[in-house]
């Protein structure tokens, strides 16, 4: 018998299980769970405006917050550099409100500069703790001036619709080219809404999301794999794609794990290098109807 479940996307655990997903690695990013790296790059390239959501606390919820919480670690004997990115003008100027009204909660960031396009704050002493806020376009950004040969990166892109998806192809080659060792990974999440009656996206814009993916695999370093995860029981089909180096799928698949065992709720996954035809048939199966893909 099936479970008659509540569907996901109809109560905070959707947005429960995104923070969750994005904290695990953050926190991994930060401490010496990633060995070797001098310094902890953290890029959100959708920072959105900040605001708190679903009663999480701020450093629980929205992505800056998340971001901001882990770039103060102070355990760390890394640096560590937060760039949070956002296109939209008046989106970016409550973001930077919001990051005026929670950083001094956490009673150790200090504001250095604010002008039109950025914010910067910094956690005053060594190692360096930095976050600055841009607002910019992703698509644009030119990452490759932020980046040290020394550096772990970790991407969070968290775009609203197809027409927003902010990482430009080869970015992950751009990043890793700079780099000593691969050291660099990236978190996708988005909505395909495919088995939405109401609020379904058409046909048309549901093959943008397949088309952006296959640019992804397109462009993906060989050292890369890509792992599709996605809810069940959530008929948006709500979807985390994560890109790591090889050698960290594992640890990668483990905090996706814990963030949905919070919510006690289960998910279907394939990693493209080890299972290139289930990485394609959950990607079908996310983004098309099952009428579609018969046809
Ligand atoms: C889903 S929201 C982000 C939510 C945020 N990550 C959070 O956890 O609260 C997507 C945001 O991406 C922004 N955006 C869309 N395209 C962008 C681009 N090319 N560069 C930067 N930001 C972009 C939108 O303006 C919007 O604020």
């Amino acid at each position: 018998m099936t479970s008659k479940r509540k569907d996901v996307g109809q109560n905070p655990v959707r947005s429960g299980i995104k923070s969750g997903v994005l904290n695990a690695p953050l926190g991994e990013e930060v401490s010496a769970r990633v060995p070797g790296a001098a310094r902890s790059v953290l890029i959100d390239l959708n920072a959105g405006d900040g605001a708190i959501r679903d009663e999480l606390p701020w450093e629980k919820g929205p992505s800056s917050g998340l971001m901001a919480h882990h770039a103060r670690f102070e355990r760390s004997e890394r640096e560590i550099l937060a760039i949070l990115i956002e296109i939209s003008e008046d989106t970016f100027s409550r973001l930077a409100e919001n990051l005026a009204a929670h950083l001094p909660e956490m009673e150790c960031w200090k504001q250095l500069e604010e002008t039109r396009d950025h914010v910067t704050w910094e956690v005053p002493g060594w190692p360096r703790r930095t976050l600055i806020a841009w607002n910019a376009d992703s698509l644009e950004f030119p990452v490759r001036w932020f980046i040290r040969p020394d550096d772990s990166v970790f991407l969070n892109h968290d775009p609203n619709s197809p027409e927003d998806w902010s990482m430009r192809p080869g970015l992950i080659g751009e990043i890793t080219r700079i780099l000593t060792w691969p050291r660099v990974r990236s978190l996708t999440t988005f909505i395909p809404a495919a088995g939405m009656l109401k609020g379904g996206l058409s046909r048309e814009r549901r093959e943008i999301w397949a088309d952006r993916i296959t640019d992804l695999e397109n462009t993906l370093p060989p050292q890369q794999d890509m792992g599709l995860f996605r809810i069940n029981g959530d008929s948006s089909q709500c979807s985390y794609l994560l890109t790591a180096p090889g050698g960290w799928v594992d640890k990668t698949e483990k905090s996706v794990q814990r963030a949905f065992n919070r919510y006690e709720r289960s998910f279907r996954k394939a990693w493209l290098r080890q299972d290139p035809e289930g990485f394609r048939e959950l990607k079908d199966q996310g983004i098309y109807w099952k009428k579609e893909l018969g046809s």
